[in-house]
């Protein structure tokens, strides 16, 4: 047997409104690679008895570095499978999708695919929050090139608070560093301080940094060593798990469609080994991951 096939026999979550009954699924989270699972875990931990497929697209990440139409194009691929799958929701749990596809998907192939189905990004909630937090008006961001090159954040910033000023600094050996397991060595070390210093230098009434990478909590410990104390680091997990829980409760008609088992399945791309290893990094667990083939 295939093992796409596997996971289709294995799962529950068949699409039942083909079959004439209201249709119910997982909550998908979307990421290039590992860096998602920072926002799954404190969405579980906020929303425990939710069902959750989360999908890393290992095989091709990272995407920060990708055109806007390669990071469309692998991003609509995933969520497309993950909505084959049954989820009625899916979260991308990535800076650089939400930049570069979330808006064409939402707009464009939402309505035409799945009219009642929903996807949502990491971006505004972290925008709306940390305009809450900063007392200079002068915030900075880390990210991927893609996400900074998208001027996503400081269009958003813009719409919601027209008084705060925005730096971003893109970091593009921080991905790879993690999904290389390398963060914690000397060399992330220099890539750290290299952009940290870089940020500061070009805008020093910073008082509020937003990591704008789901992959970089994992470096959060290692920021701090070479931040100033009163500068407020924002990571994106607790602010998108409070959103998403909010979502739910305006949402009631979205949220019956959610499945409640409490089950969570992990879908890579790549290697199911590799990813299994790799994900205990980041949620200090074990767990079993499954391959899938998109296409
Ligand atoms: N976790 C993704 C993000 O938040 C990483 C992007 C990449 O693959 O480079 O942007």
């Amino acid at each position: 047997m295939k093992k796409e096939e596997n996971i289709e026999t294995n799962t529950n979550l068949v699409p039942l409104q083909r079959q004439g009954v209201v249709s119910y699924g997982s909550i998908g989270i979307f990421d290039s690679g590992y860096g998602g699972l920072t926002i799954l875990e404190k969405i579980h931990t906020a929303l425990p008895y939710y069902d959750y497929i989360y999908l890393g697209d290992n095989a091709r990440t990272p995407y920060g570095t990708r055109s806007f139409d390669v990071v469309y194009k692998y991003t609509l691929e995933c969520v497309t499978k993950l909505f084959e799958m049954g989820c009625e929701l899916v979260i991308l749990a990535c800076n650089t999708a939400s930049a570069k596809a979330l808006r064409s998907i939402q707009q464009v192939d939402l309505p035409l695919m799945y009219p009642n189905r929903r996807v949502l990004g990491v971006i505004r909630p972290t925008v709306e929050a940390v305009g809450e937090l900063t007392k200079t008006k002068h915030i900075g961001l880390l990210a991927t090139s893609g996400t900074v090159q998208s001027n996503s954040y400081p269009l958003e910033i813009q719409k919601l608070y027209n008084d705060i000023f925005i730096t971003s600094e893109a970091c593009p050996m921080w991905v790879p560093l993690i999904e290389n397991n390398e963060h914690n060595s000397q060399g992330a070390d220099y890539f750290v301080q290299k952009n940290i210093l870089n940020l500061l230098a070009t805008d020093p009434k910073i008082d509020t940094i937003m990591l704008g990478c789901t992959h970089y909590p994992l470096l959060e410990r290692k920021i701090k060593t070479f931040l100033p104390k009163d500068i407020c680091l924002v990571s994106q997990g607790e602010i998108v798990a409070k959103s998403l829980t909010d979502y739910l409760i305006r949402h009631p008609e979205m949220d019956v469609r959610c499945s409640k088992n409490g089950t969570i399945r992990y879908l890579t791309t790549e290697s199911v080994e590799k990813f299994s290893a790799s994900a205990s990094v980041f949620l200090s667990t074990d767990i079993v991951a499954e391959h899938i083939d998109l296409g």
